[in-house]
C-alpha cells in the first residue's frame, strides 16, 4: 500500500512519527523507533526558559562569590529546576542526527521575543532538518486584546523564520478566537505548516493543603476529536502542511486524521505506554484498512473528511452543537 506523503517539504514513505516528548531523549529508543519504522524523528522542545535560566545560572556563578546580594539577583523560578541547559539540548539533536537517517525535528519552545530565538539557527546548525515552534501562551492579563497577543506571537514566529533557512512548522493552541485567520497570517509570515494541537496539562487543586498541583495523563483517542474538527476546517483553506498531534493512538485515529487532511501524524502517548514498537502496530493497522477498503493510496484518501466534502457539513458547524444538546446522552 503507498502511505507516502509529504510533509514540510519531506517526501516520507506514511506520516507516522513520534511527537515532542522524552522518546527522543535515548538514542537506543531514537533507533527503536526507527526501526519501527518512525517517518521522522522529533525531538523534546528546549524552552525558552531553560534558556534563560542557563544564562542567569552563568550569572550567578560568575557574580556570587564577589556579590554578598545573590539573593538579589534576578531570579529565575526553574533555574536550579532545570537538568540540562542548552548546549546539552544542541548535542542532543546532533547525536539523534547521528543516530539515524530519517529527518530529524527539532523543538523550540517559547513565546517572548527574546535572545531565545537564536537557538532556532543553533538547533539547525546542529543538524534539525525542520523546526517545531510550539508557542504556547497563557493570556492573563486583561489589558492584552487578542490581537496584541496574535501580533505577538506572529512577531516570534517571523523572527524564528528570518534566521532559519529550514522549515518551520507551528505547534498551536487550540485557544484562539479565529483559528483560520490566525493560520493565514502564520503563512503569510512564512510558516511551512501548522501541528494541531498543544496539549494543556491543567493543575489540579488540593483542598485539603491549598496547593495546586499538576499531574501527567496521557492521553485517549477521545483527544482526536478537536483536532478532526479543526484539520477538516483548515485542510480546504491551507496548502502548507497540517500535522496533527492529541489523541492518536489507532490506525483508525490516523485513517480519520488523514481523511480530515493531515500530512503528518505524531503520537506520544500511545507510544509511552505500549513501547516504541507499537509504531509498526498502528502503521500495519492503517494499510490494512486502506486495503480492505480498495483504495490505492493514502493520497487518495487526504481530505476526503474535508469540511466542504463532508455532505453533512453543519456537523462541523455550530447546529452539531445545538442537535446534540438537544439530543441529550446517547
Ligand atoms: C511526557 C511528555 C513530554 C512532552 N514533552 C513535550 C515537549 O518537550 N515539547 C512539546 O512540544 N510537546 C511535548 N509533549 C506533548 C506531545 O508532543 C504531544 O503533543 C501530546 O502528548 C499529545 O499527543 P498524544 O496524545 O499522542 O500524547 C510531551 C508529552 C508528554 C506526554
Amino acid at each position: 500500500m503507498d502511505l507516502s506523503t509529504t510533509y514540510l517539504g519531506f517526501s516520507l514513505p506514511h506520516p507516522l512519527m513520534p511527537g515532542a516528548s522524552p522518546l527522543a531523549e535515548n538514542l537506543d529508543t531514537v533507533k527503536r523507533l526507527e526501526d519501527a519504522g518512525a517517518a521522522a524523528i522529533v525531538m523534546y522542545s528546549l524552552f525558552e526558559e531553560q534558556i534563560i535560566a542557563d544564562q542567569e545560572r552563568s550569572v550567578r556563578e560568575v557574580e556570587v562569590p564577589e556579590n554578598s546580594y545573590a539573593e538579589a539577583l534576578s531570579y529565575h523560578p526553574l533555574v536550579d529546576e532545570v537538568r540540562h541547559g542548552p548546549d546539552f539540548y544542541l548535542e542532543k539533536v546532533a547525536a539523534v542526527k547521528r543516530c539515524v537517517s530519517v529527518p530529524v525535528i527539532g523543538s523550540l519552545n517559547g513565546v517572548s521575543e527574546g535572545g531565545w530565538i537564536r537557538y532556532a539557527r543553533l538547533i539547525e546548525q546542529a543538524g534539525a532538518d525542520a523546526l517545531e515552534l510550539n508557542i504556547y501562551f497563557l493570556a492573563e492579563d486583561p489589558l492584552v486584546s487578542g490581537v496584541a497577543v496574535e501580533e505577538h506571537l506572529l512577531g516570534v514566529v517571523r523572527q524564528v523564520k528570518q534566521s532559519v533557512a529550514i522549515p518551520v512548522a507551528v505547534k498551536l493552541s487550540p485557544f484562539l478566537s479565529s483559528l483560520p485567520h490566525f493560520c493565514k497570517q502564520l503563512e503569510e509570515a512564512g510558516a511551512d505548516g501548522v501541528i494541531l494541537f498543544n496539549r494543556f496539562y491543567q493543575p489540579d487543586i488540593d483542598t485539603e493543603n491549598l496547593e495546586a498541583f499538576s499531574r501527567l495523563k496521557l492521553s485517549t483517542s477521545d483527544e482526536l476529536l478537536l483536532r478532526l474538527r479543526w484539520l477538516a476546517i483548515l485542510s480546504e483553506c491551507f496548502r502548507f502542511s497540517l500535522g496533527v498531534t492529541g489523541g492518536v493512538h489507532t490506525g483508525m485515529d490516523v485513517v480519520k486524521s488523514v481523511m480530515c487532511g493531515a500530512h503528518g501524524v505524531q503520537m506520544v502517548s500511545a507510544l509511552l505506554r505500549n513501547r516504541p514498537e507499537y509504531l509498526t502496530t498502528v502503521k500495519n493497522e492503517l494499510s490494512a484498512w486502506l486495503e480492505s477498503h480498495q483504495y490505492d493510496s493514502l493520497d487518495q484518501m487526504r481530505g476526503s473528511m474535508g469540511k466542504h466534502h463532508t455532505p453533512d457539513r453543519a456537523v462541523l458547524e455550530r447546529v452539531n452543537y445545538i442537535r446534540v444538546l438537544l439530543g441529550g446522552p446517547g
